[in-house]
């Protein structure tokens, strides 16, 4: 999987992305750092509930990948353009997992934004979360939902 979403278009070869790995006890590991972030964040104290909610966030699925963007400076590769293939290698991880009969879910929240949960992760100066990718077996087969009508964002010049 891991292959996959490393063989994306890349402008320059910069290599513009990295991954982090949690599984395991690393989920709970990262998920004290997360509810500590969240009631450092909050006005007042969070709830029992919350806190748990916190904790657990990252253990949803078995397998949770850290995608990170890393821009790095380059005349003739624009920001714009290793950001956006970060989010290929977000969305390639997501159709290998697929292809391999995996579930998955790419999602930030808010603790992809959180410093602490940032720094805990190692993230450097020039590096950003693109997302966290879910990988796991779906409990129900996920429904789809309305897409966007071609017509609507088609057009012939
Ligand atoms: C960069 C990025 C971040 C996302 N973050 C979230 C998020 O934090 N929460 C969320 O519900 N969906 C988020 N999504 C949307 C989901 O990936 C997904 O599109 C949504 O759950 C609907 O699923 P579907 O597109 O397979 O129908 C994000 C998508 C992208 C591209």
């Amino acid at each position: 999987m891991l292959t996959i979403a490393a063989r994306v278009p890349d402008h320059k070869k910069l290599v513009p992305w990295r991954f982090i790995v949690l599984e395991g006890d690393a989920r709970a590991r990262l998920g004290e750092v997360v509810a500590r972030a969240c009631a450092a964040l909050e006005k007042e104290p969070p709830s029992e509930v919350r806190l748990a909610l916190e904790r657990g966030r990252l253990s949803r699925s078995p397998l949770v990948i850290t995608v990170v963007s890393r821009v790095v400076a380059h005349p003739g590769a624009p920001e714009w353009e290793q950001i956006l293939s970060a989010g290929a290698a977000c969305f390639n991880l997501c159709l290998a997992a697929n292809a391999l009969g995996y579930a998955t879910s790419w999602i930030t929240e808010w603790i992809a934004y959180n410093s602490q949960v940032c720094e805990a992760l190692g993230l450097a100066q020039n590096e950003r979360i693109a997302g966290f990718v879910y990988v796991g077996t779906a409990a129900v087969r996920p429904e789809d939902r309305e897409r966007p009508v071609l017509s609507d964002i088609v057009t012939r010049w």
